[in-house]
């Protein structure tokens, strides 16, 4: 399909995305293959700076397969997810030209040129700190600026989610819902912004990382786990997370720390002595404590009272991060 001289051009794109951390957890998939879920969740999208997945994606008529390299090792593309990430962003790939180098990219063209993809997370990778959701929604991001797509945010966080349930959350900043949808192809299963990012700057998000190894269960297997074996797990969906979604979605409007902290949980001693809530806390699949402090002046007591009770080398914590709500829109670089 190349001419010689077309042979040795490279075309890159370059993105970077934060994870988010759910406050109303996804838990169970009614699909497998589409992931799509039992129930609606919120989610807060993190500080860039801490917790991202940056990823380039590079496109060339010499490459001979698509490739991926993550934290500098290769991984195998093999898997459905980045299949269907990749086949998704393809079908809406559009022309893309290049005055100055002389590429011309038709359409169509997309479905036969391979892609490298390198990706980095500045962050512990699969230690229950969602990085497949930055992973993914960056690699979707990415991809689509690539390939000269232009759909909107809402389509580009229902392919992301087919990478990883999370991803889909991650395409925006500030606070996200994933609306789980009731269609049977997905077409409705998407994440929305429910406010941005300047709209709770006071919130502030210290990760207290406990161990960065690789958790032993996955959030794919332990999910399927429950679904095969909980019979509360509908019961949550059904009836639990309807009203609390509303809760919550209303708290965070309102900037109602009180309703916020109820919802999660409190960081129960300090809490009950203060009187009104100061701290949240939530855990995703890992051991990692997410804790949320109402403004700075409170992080940096519970700052003060964590490096006091649990100092990171004697209690085998690896490392606080501390980071703003959400500083980028997303992805965009
Ligand atoms: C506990 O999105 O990682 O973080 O869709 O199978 O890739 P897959 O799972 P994933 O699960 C995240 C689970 C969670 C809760 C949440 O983020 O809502």
């Amino acid at each position: 399909m190349a001419t010689e001289a077309q042979a040795q051009w490279v075309l890159t794109a370059t993105g970077r995305s934060p994870t988010n951390i759910a406050v109303i957890k996804y838990w169970g998939k009614r699909d497998e293959a589409l992931i799509l879920p039992v129930n609606d969740s919120i989610s807060v999208t993190l500080d860039p700076d801490h917790l991202s997945a940056t990823t380039t994606v590079a496109a060339s008529p010499a490459f001979p397969s698509d490739r991926m390299w993550l934290n500098g090792k290769e991984i195998a593309l093999s898997g459905g997810r980045f299949q269907s990430c990749l086949r998704e962003i393809r079908k809406r790939a559009r022309d893309v030209e290049d005055e100055k180098r002389g590429i011309k990219i038709k359409k169509e063209d997309w479905e036969k040129l391979h892609v490298h993809i390198a990706s980095y997370n500045n962050f512990p990778t699969a230690a229950g700190l969602a990085s497949s959701a930055a992973g993914f929604a960056c690699l979707v991001f990415t991809l689509g600026k690539l390939m000269n797509v232009n759909e909107d945010y809402g389509e580009l966080s229902s392919i992301a989610r087919q990478g990883s349930g999370s991803a889909c959350r991650s395409i925006y900043g500030g606070f996200v819902k994933w609306c789980m949808g009731k269609s049977d192809d997905g077409s409705d299963s998407m994440a929305v912004q429910l406010v941005d990012e300047s709209h709770w700057d006071d919130l502030v998000i210290i990760i207290a990382v406990v161990s960065s190894k690789q958790k032993e269960t996955s959030s794919t297997s332990g999910m399927r786990d429950t679904v095969e074996t909980s019979p509360l797990l509908q019961y949550r969906a059904q009836t639990v997370v309807p009203g609390r979604i509303l809760k919550m979605e209303e708290a965070i409007k309102n900037r109602d720390f009180e309703s916020f902290a109820r919802i999660i949980s409190l960081v129960e001693k300090w809490n009950h002595s203060e009187g009104t809530p100061q701290v949240a806390y939530t855990f995703d699949a890992g051991p990692n404590a997410v804790l949320i402090a109402r403004n700075r002046k409170t992080a940096a007591l519970l700052l003060q009272r964590l490096l006091y009770c649990f100092p990171p080398q004697e209690n085998n914590l690896d490392s606080y991060m501390v980071g703003d709500k959400s500083i980028l829109s997303s992805a965009g670089v």
